[in-house]
C-alpha cells in the first residue's frame, strides 16, 4: 500500500517526466515554486535552469525578474508555472508584451492547473494552495495544518506559536539514520495540528506519540488524523496506554507533566515548541527516564534554542547539524544522541 507521501510524489512525478530533459524555468519562487525545484533535485537529480517571480524577489537569494524571459530564452526551455496566476496576463500586466518574447505559450506548462484541477483551490481565507505535499493534503483530505496559531492563542506562559514542521526537515533528518519504523518509538512534543505526527506516520514509524498543550490546536490535530485515516488513541491523564502499533498515542497536556510516559520512547522530536524554561523540565525527564529505563535515546530538535541546555545535561553528544534551506527561511536541525550504548 502506498503512503500518501508516495501518491503525492508520483502525481508530482508524473506530470514533470515529461520536461526532464528540457531546460527547467520554475515561475514562482513561493513555497510551491520553492518545493517543486527541491522536487525535481531530490528524486530526479534536475537542477533547475532558473526560478523567476514578478513580486516575491528574495533579497537572499538570487531570483530573477519575470522580464528575464527576454534574455534568457533558449529554444529548449519549459516555463513551469507553480502558481495560480496566468503568466502570460502576469507578463503583459508589466507593460510589457508577451509576443515581444520568443518564447511560445506552448512552453508554459500550467502545472499548479494540472495539480489542482481548474483553479478553484483556494484555502479557507489563506490565499491559494501552493504545490507542497502539506497543501496537496489539505486540498485532497479537506484537513487543516498549514494555518499558524500565534503564540497569544496557546496555552502556557512559555509556549511558542504553532507553524508546521516542513516534510523536508524530516526526510533530510532521518535519512541520516536507518530506522526501524516497526521498533523506534518517537514522541512529537508540542505536536500542533499532527503536521510531525503525519510526516512520520507517512515515513513509515508506526510507534508514535504527540504531545499538545492548546485543547483547540489538539482537537485539530485528532480531526486531521481521522480525515487521514489514521489511527490514534486519546491518552488519560494516567497515562497507562503503552505505545502500541499503528496507533498514534495522543496527550492533551503540558509536555513537561509527563515523565514515565517517556520511557517508552527512544526519539523525542520537537520543533522549538516552547521557551527554556520547559525545555529544562522536559529535559530532566528525559535525562530520568534514560536512568530509569536505560537505552539509546536521540532527540531532532529543530530550531534548537535550548542547545546549550541538552549539552548541560552531560548525557547527550551533538551528533547532526542539518540545515533545511526553503525559499523563505531556512531552519537549523540538531540530533542529539545520548552517550550510553
Ligand atoms: C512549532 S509548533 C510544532 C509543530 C509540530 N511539532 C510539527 O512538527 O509540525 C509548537 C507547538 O507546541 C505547542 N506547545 C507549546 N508549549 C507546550 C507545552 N508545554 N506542552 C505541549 N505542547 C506545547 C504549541 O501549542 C504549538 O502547537
Amino acid at each position: 500500500m502506498h503512503t500518501q507521501y508516495e501518491i503525492f510524489c508520483e502525481i508530482l512525478g508524473e506530470k514533470l517526466k515529461p520536461y526532464l530533459n528540457k531546460k527547467i524555468i520554475i515561475y514562482g519562487c513561493s513555497r510551491g515554486g520553492d518545493f517543486v525545484r527541491w522536487f525535481l533535485q531530490r528524486y530526479y537529480s534536475k537542477k533547475v535552469k532558473a526560478v523567476i517571480d514578478r513580486w516575491e524577489l528574495s533579497p537572499m537569494v538570487t531570483i530573477p525578474h519575470l522580464w528575464s524571459l527576454y534574455y534568457i530564452y533558449d529554444e529548449d526551455d519549459v516555463i513551469i508555472n507553480t502558481t495560480a496566476i496566468n503568466i502570460v496576463d502576469e507578463f503583459d500586466d508589466t507593460g510589457e508584451k508577451w509576443q515581444n518574447l520568443l518564447y511560445e505559450k506552448k512552453q508554459i506548462v500550467d502545472l499548479w492547473n494540472q495539480i489542482y484541477e481548474g483553479g478553484e483551490a483556494r484555502r479557507k481565507g489563506s490565499g491559494n494552495y501552493e504545490i507542497t505535499y502539506y497543501d496537496w493534503l489539505e486540498y485532497t483530505y479537506q484537513i487543516d495544518l498549514l494555518t499558524t496559531v500565534k503564540r497569544a492563542f496557546t496555552q502556557g506562559e512559555h509556549a511558542h506559536g504553532y507553524v508546521p514542521t516542513d516534510f523536508r526537515i524530516f526526510l533530510e533528518g532521518f535519512q541520516k539514520y536507518e530506522l526501524d519504523v516497526q521498533k523506534d518509538a518517537v514522541l512529537d512534543i508540542g505536536c500542533g495540528k499532527g503536521s510531525g505526527v503525519i510526516a512520520l506516520y507517512n515515513m513509515g514509524f508506526r510507534k508514535i506519540g504527540a504531545v499538545e498543550y492548546t485543547k483547540e490546536i489538539f482537537n485539530t490535530m485528532k480531526k486531521n488524523l481521522e480525515l487521514l485515516d489514521i489511527n490514534f488513541i486519546e491518552v488519560d491523564n494516567d497515562g497507562t496506554n503503552k505505545a502500541s502499533m499503528n496507533k498514534v498515542l495522543c496527550y492533551c497536556t503540558d509536555a513537561s507533566q509527563l515523565e514515565k510516559e517517556l520511557d517508552q520512547y527512544n526519539w523525542f522530536f520537537l520543533f522549538n515548541p516552547f521557551s527554556l524554561e520547559i525545555m529544562k523540565k522536559v529535559l530532566d525527564h528525559i535525562c530520568g527516564s534514560i536512568k530509569t529505563c536505560p537505552r539509546k535515546v536521540y532527540i531532532f530538535y529543530v530550531e534548537p534554542i535550548g542547545h546549550r541546555l541538552i549539552m548541560e545535561t552531560g548525557v547527550f553528544e551533538l551528533r547532526h547539524k542539518i540545515m533545511t534551506d526553503m525559499s523563505d527561511v531556512s531552519y537549523y536541525s540538531y540530533i542529539y544522541e545520548s552517550k550510553n550504548k
